[in-house]
């Protein structure tokens, strides 16, 4: 037999010629279709019938998914049905085919709601879209805000700087500040922050954070000064004292850490630091007082026993005794590898002493030797690398009672010093190992669990 040298799927000109006039003539049906569709569709738009309009829009994107008009008018209709998250997806469809169907306007508010729905990098695109329009200031800082939100830092700076040559105002340096302290660029985030006091010497927050940088940056006596004009600009403005605490106490001027602490702290409403003399060189708990009070306070004049992981000078403990442990049977545990020889000297001043019981030691040891389910509240803030915050977790997960509250400190923050070892990493991975076991209370800052099932 004759080899053929045709492939099987090769088909020959008459055939092709066919084939050519036959997807002409689908298609050219197929646009008399969508034609005939969108009219109808428009039709039932102006009588406001809305499902035939669905129907016939939902038919035309079958026929044509990429057509911008189709899956606009999609949108459209599906938004008069309520049925807004399918509208929302019609218009980002549509924009991506198209994005000068919206005016600048319009985009910023379609961000601004894909925003709302945390569809970050859909909002983006849309300030993206209005910046090929229009390069504003303004598109520029939302596109930086965006980016710093997502810790996309780097493309954030770029963005901020844009927006500050277009037109330099101290927000954006203020921002720009910000940004490129996440980024450890001490010198060039402590010259925006400065850019930001010059164009408005009134915003205390430029000068309590150029004093941050000053502060890394070694500058002790300008990081003072920093926090100094941040407190003659508002004299209740607690943060830069408490900033000025930590760096006098890292100078070793206790007396002045000691006393701005104070000050600090009575600004947050902690009267008791000066009606008692408590003495405390570092702060590293009063911003919690808030979230404290939310979740702690119902359960002040209660019975509660209590753990402390990381006691340090006592700060938590005396809070946690003149504010929640006021019933007189309530008790609290502290374990700390190395207490702070004010911590007696502040217990000693709560005037109730003898609720706490004090235990000196590594947490890993001393947990396991506690009594199994017998604490209600524990608070977990001894040592932060992810290793010793996991397994601090999982050893006192053991001795929550069911309904007990946990605190995990730090949650959030992150030490440069240390990558792949912040606090967070061990945390959730402990909390992913009892995953049906809590409630989450509160997550932020901190983290506050409630026991919902037995060990
Ligand atoms: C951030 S401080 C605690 C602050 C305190 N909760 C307060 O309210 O001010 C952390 C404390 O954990 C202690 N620590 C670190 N590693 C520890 C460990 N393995 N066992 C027990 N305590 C530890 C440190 O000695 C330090 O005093």
């Amino acid at each position: 037999m004759q080899e053929s040298n045709q492939s099987l799927f090769q088909t020959n000109e008459s055939e092709k010629d066919l084939e050519g006039m036959h997807s002409d003539r689908q298609m050219a049906q197929q646009s008399t279709n969508l034609e005939l569709l969108m009219t109808l569709g428009m039709m039932h738009v102006q009588q406001e019938q809305w499902k035939p309009a669905l129907n016939c829009y939902q038919q035309a994107l079958e026929l044509h998914p990429n057509n911008e008009q189709v899956q606009l008018q999609l949108a459209v209709v599906l938004e008069r049905l309520g049925e807004k998250d399918a509208a929302i997806e019609h218009y980002f469809q549509a924009l991506s085919l198209n994005s000068t169907l919206f005016s600048v306007a319009d985009l910023y508010r379609f961000a601004a709601v894909l925003q709302q729905g945390e569809q970050y990098d859909r909002a983006l695109s849309c300030y993206q879209w209005a910046l090929q329009q229009q390069q504003t200031p303004d598109i520029y800082r939302k596109i930086a805000e965006l980016l710093a939100n997502q810790a996309q830092y780097e493309l954030a700076v770029s963005y901020y700087q844009q927006a500050i040559d277009l037109e330099p105002s101290w927000q954006d340096y203020h921002n720009l500040g910000y940004t490129l302290s996440k980024l450890e660029q001490w010198e060039t985030a402590a010259q925006a922050y400065r850019q930001a006091t010059q164009l408005n010497p009134t915003f205390p927050w430029s000068h309590n954070n150029l004093g941050d940088m000053l502060v890394q940056l070694q500058q002790w006596d300008d990081a003072i000064q920093a926090y100094q004009q941040a407190i003659a600009i508002d004299s209740k403005f607690h943060w830069a004292y408490c900033n000025l605490g930590e760096l006098y106490a890292k100078q070793g001027d206790l007396e002045k850490a000691i006393s701005h602490h104070r000050q600090s702290i009575l600004m947050r409403g902690w009267q008791e630091v000066t009606i008692k003399s408590y003495c405390f060189k570092n702060d590293w708990f009063t911003h919690n007082i808030p979230t404290w009070k939310e979740h702690l306070l119902p359960l002040a004049n209660h019975e509660l026993n209590t753990l402390e992981i990381g006691s340090y000078e006592g700060m938590a403990t005396c809070w946690l005794l003149d504010y929640v442990l006021t019933h007189q049977a309530a008790r609290i545990t502290c374990i700390d590898l190395n207490f702070q020889e004010n911590f007696d000297i502040n217990i000693q001043r709560t005037g109730v002493s003898h609720k706490v019981t004090k235990i000196p030691g590594n947490s890993h040891e001393i947990l396991p030797t506690l009594t199994p389910e017998s604490f209600d509240l524990i608070y977990v803030d001894g040592c932060h690398l992810a290793d010793h915050t996991r397994h601090d977790a999982f050893l006192s997960w053991k001795l929550l009672k069911l309904g007990g509250l946990m605190i995990f400190d730090d949650y959030e923050w992150s030490d440069p010093n240390c990558p792949g070892q912040d606090p967070k990493i061990g945390f959730d991975v402990f909390l992913d190992s009892v995953k049906f076991q809590f409630e989450i209370l509160h997550k932020g800052y901190q983290m506050i669990v409630k026991k919902i099932l037995e060990n």
